[in-house]
């Protein structure tokens, strides 16, 4: 099976686990990227079950207008049972960086009121240690060259690199700001250092999901999807 292939198989498994865990009418947080997409496509089947959702994007909302889910702003609700998303890695004890596509503010509210963090990932994201993936850093915009010098200061031999669109432009979320991708860093104290980005001004959010980390691990493997929990 292909990364694609794998990353159905989990996004399936999700919709039969909402079906197993989430009561009738419930609303479910929704995540954002590609292994979101597919999940909320599994969706499609099971929507009359759901009351709705709450998206962390503009697109995974459009995605799920887009199969005739409602979708509820955050403050509509108080909590939610479930919040299901993919990651870019995920360590031995659920934590995560999040954000390669740009959602992890919103992915880590809609998250923090979620009583369930079920994270889909293909095996390909299973890491000993965070940081092979450049970590996302969204910023205030007037910030972001005074928050990348800091970031390179705190990992010796790490590059910040303002994320740019594929023509080249400057890469803005759906808040408005930008994202500085950190290379080269390593985070074997995922929580601690989360903990310790979180604290330079200027920085909206850190791309570490370890104080919040996954709930509950669907992986898609070769030999069909495994459960971990944390
Ligand atoms: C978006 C995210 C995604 O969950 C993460 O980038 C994984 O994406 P994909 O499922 O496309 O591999 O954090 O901000």
């Amino acid at each position: 099976m292909n990364q694609d292939q794998l990353k159905a198989l989990v996004a399936q498994a999700a919709a039969d686990y909402v079906v197993a865990n989430a009561p009738e009418g419930s609303i479910i947080g929704v995540g954002t990227g590609s292994t979101a997409n597919l999940f909320i496509d599994a969706l499609a089947p099971i929507k009359s079950r759901l009351r709705g959702a709450v998206s962390s994007s503009e697109a995974g909302s459009a995605r799920l207008c887009g199969i005739g889910v409602e979708v509820f702003d955050l403050g509509a609700v108080t909590e939610l049972q479930l919040y299901v998303d993919g990651a870019d890695e995920i360590d031995p004890k659920g934590a995560m960086i999040k954000g390669g596509g740009g959602a992890l503010t919103r992915e880590k509210i809609v998250a923090s009121v979620a009583k369930e963090f079920v994270c889909i990932a293909d095996v390909s994201k299973l890491v000993a240690v965070l940081g092979s993936f450049a970590l996302p850093v969204e910023v205030i915009p007037m910030a972001a060259p005074a928050v990348a010098r800091k970031l390179e200061a705190l990992y010796p031999g790490s590059q910040a690199r303002l994320r740019k669109t594929k023509d080249g432009a400057e890469f803005r979320t759906d808040n408005g700001c930008p994202v500085i991708d950190l290379h080269g860093a390593r985070f074997s104290d995922a929580a601690a250092e989360e903990t310790r980005l979180n604290q330079i001004p200027g920085v909206v959010t850190v791309g570490l999901f370890a104080q919040r980390g996954a709930n509950l691990l669907l992986v898609g493997t070769e030999k069909g999807v495994e459960q971990r929990r944390y």
